[in-house]
């Protein structure tokens, strides 16, 4: 069976408690079991992960091209600022979903900007913790070539 990563960046462990009015009630718990469920439905395994340090990001990044068929990322604020975490994803061949709550373009100037889409296959955000599944579901046809 296919193996994903599914990485959180920092701040994001706060979710429900942590400005509601963009990102909802869900906590990341939630998140992790939604998101076992559609892997499952999805004939996909995960490890879901979360670190509010950019150096243990970098290493998580690192071991999904010999650990994982794929990776789903919210950098969080690392996506705006971070050419490190933009690098070490260019360094894995393997199919790369980066994934926002909140509709980052309808928010202020500086998160208009992400430096880690340069290196992933495609970006979805502004559907809540339905931008996860939605990641699940285009990985799997990244994955296994299926039709959506
Ligand atoms: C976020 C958007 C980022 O701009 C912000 O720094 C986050 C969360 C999102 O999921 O909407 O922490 O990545």
């Amino acid at each position: 069976m296919k193996k994903i990563l599914i990485i959180n960046g920092p701040n994001l462990n706060l979710l429900g408690d942590r400005e509601k009015n963009f990102y909802g009630n869900t906590s990341l718990q939630n998140i992790k079991s939604i998101c076992a469920d559609k892997c499952k439905k999805n004939n996909m395994e995960m490890e879901f992960f979360q670190s509010n340090h950019e150096g243990e990001l970098i290493e998580k990044i690192h071991s999904v091209q010999s650990d994982f068929d794929g990776i789903i990322i919210n950098p969080a604020a690392y996506t705006h600022t971070s050419i490190a975490l933009l690098d070490a994803l260019r360094a894995t061949a393997k199919p790369k979903i980066e994934v926002h709550i909140s509709n980052i373009y309808a928010r202020e100037d500086y998160r208009r900007k992400s430096l880690t889409s340069e290196a992933v296959n495609g970006v979805i955000c502004g559907f809540g913790e339905d931008s996860y599944l939605l990641a699940i579901e285009a990985m799997n046809k990244l994955i296994y070539n299926k039709k959506l």
